[in-house]
């Protein structure tokens, strides 16, 4: 345990939980544990970044959170950030911060357009570019695999199925960076909130044009769509094309680069990796609730709820925090092992209950492409730079990960093999 820990063991106090520095410069493992062990239901004080909120760091006590929508709304935010700010203007149109028979219509147009027919065909483009990306980068040697791999696969994947053309990828990626996290320290507030309004912008403008000139793609299926016989507004339809690709960028790509860093300290999962003694999907479970890339969600509880023995009252901002759930001694055999073969494995990496993550497929898909790629390509893969972390109260993970990589006799042979 670290010196930060050991006094946060005994004053929780110490650390502010919405100040994105104490995520970034602090190991909280310590915290955690103190929190599940002694005040599962933790009253926050308030702070520069807002007022006051309750902390569940319990795995039993996040999912039943997750599954009340009718007394923790997500209607006023499902985040720290908004939810200390007063609210998300998105509430009521986009899927992620609307409740009720709104939100389960809202989430059948969706999950239309995520048809398996689509997830298939996305699915296969996935492997190929996945492969294509880890295999040239593992050629040379030595590289970032942040921005020469993670960068790349979940952007590519949801602007596939999205359907974002090429030329403005670049420019969308950079504008995500800054929208929830900073990788750069002098990123302010208002940058986030202006690279947020540009991608809004962005949408409604391709939504336009597909309403006119509809593709096989998600955004048509957007433009074009409806509820009972209403057709989706545009606000409807940019909100939540932002939150399709916001959340199917960062925490996936994030969720990467954890995975190979975790992968480069535990040579023992490494070999059983690539040896294939241990089940790919399996695998791809445990670095699922390792990496945990989003920290926690938020709620406000709409009726006073007794938690334990503490209540929450109607008005309360109500956090429950993934990355502790999913180190929970009570559910997890050794949760602090990192185990390629644990089974079972209930993380709660994508939530629970009726919010629960639209994009898991796809982000399963992508780690599975991942490790079958660097298995297939890297002999051995090492950590070789110090690694650079996002700032944020929301995501976690690495934003630099510098490797070394020893490419296999596969990794060099002249053509790659579709
Ligand atoms: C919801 C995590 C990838 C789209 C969620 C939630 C979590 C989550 C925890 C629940 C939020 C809440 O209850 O308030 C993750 C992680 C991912 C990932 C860790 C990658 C490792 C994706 C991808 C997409 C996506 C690839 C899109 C293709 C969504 C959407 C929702 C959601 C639209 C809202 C669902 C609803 O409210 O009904 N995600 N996600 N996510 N996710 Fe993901």
């Amino acid at each position: 345990m670290s010196a930060e820990t050991a006094v946060a063991a005994e004053n929780p106090a110490v650390f502010d939980l919405a100040d994105p520095v104490t995520h970034a410069d602090s190991d909280l493992s310590g915290l955690w544990r103190y929190l599940r062990d002694c005040e599962p239901v933790y009253r926050h004080s308030e702070t520069v970044h807002g007022p006051e909120f309750w902390v569940i760091t319990r795995h039993a006590d996040v999912q039943a959170v997750y599954k009340d929508n009718i007394r923790f709304t997500s209607e006023r935010g499902n985040l720290l950030t908004t939810l200390l700010r007063g609210g998300d203007t998105a509430a009521g149109k986009m899927l992620a911060v609307t409740d009720g028979p709104r939100q389960r219509e809202l989430r059948a147009v969706l999950l239309k357009a995520f048809s398996p027919r689509v997830l298939e065909r996305v699915s296969g483009q996935v492997r190929r570019s996945t492969r294509r990306a880890v295999r040239a980068a593992v050629r040379r040697g030595a590289f970032d695999f942040a921005g020469e791999v993670a960068d790349r696969i979940p952007m590519t994947t949801i602007c596939d199925l999205l359907g974002v053309p090429e030329a403005d990828r670049p420019h969308l990626l950079r504008l995500n960076k800054s929208a929830l996290s900073s990788d750069d320290a002098d990123e302010t507030f208002s940058d986030a909130w202006a690279a947020r309004n540009e991608i809004l912008m962005y949408f409604a403008e391709l939504a336009e044009l597909r309403r006119e000139n509809p593709e096989d793609d998600v955004i048509s299926a957007l433009a074009t769509g409806s509820i009972g016989n209403r057709a989706l507004t545009v606000h409807e339809i940019i909100f939540n094309c932002y939150s399709l690709v916001i959340g199917g960028d960062e925490t996936a790509r994030l969720s990467m680069c954890t995975a190979v860093e975790a992968l480069s300290e535990h040579k023992d999962q490494w070999r059983a990796l690539r040896e294939g003694t241990v089940a790919r999907e399996t695998a791809v479970e445990e670095v699922l609730r390792w990496a945990t890339p989003a920290m926690h969600f938020g709620r406000v509880a709409l009726e006073d709820v007794v938690l334990h023995d503490r209540t929450v009252a109607a008005g309360d901002i109500v956090t429950v925090w993934n990355c502790s759930a999913n180190r929970d001694e009570r559910v997890f055999d050794r949760p602090e092992a990192f185990d390629l073969a644990r089974q079972p494995n209930k993380h709660v990496t994508f939530g629970f209950g009726p919010h629960f993550c639209l994009g898991s497929y796809l982000a399963r898909v992508e780690m599975s492409a991942l490790l079958g790629a660097l298995a297939e390509f890297a002999a051995e893969i090492d950590v070789a730079g110090p690694v650079t972390r996002v700032r944020s109260n929301f995501l976690s993970g690495p934003s630099r990960l510098p490797v070394a990589v020893l490419p296999t006799a596969a990794a060099d042979e002249l053509d790659l093999a579709p």
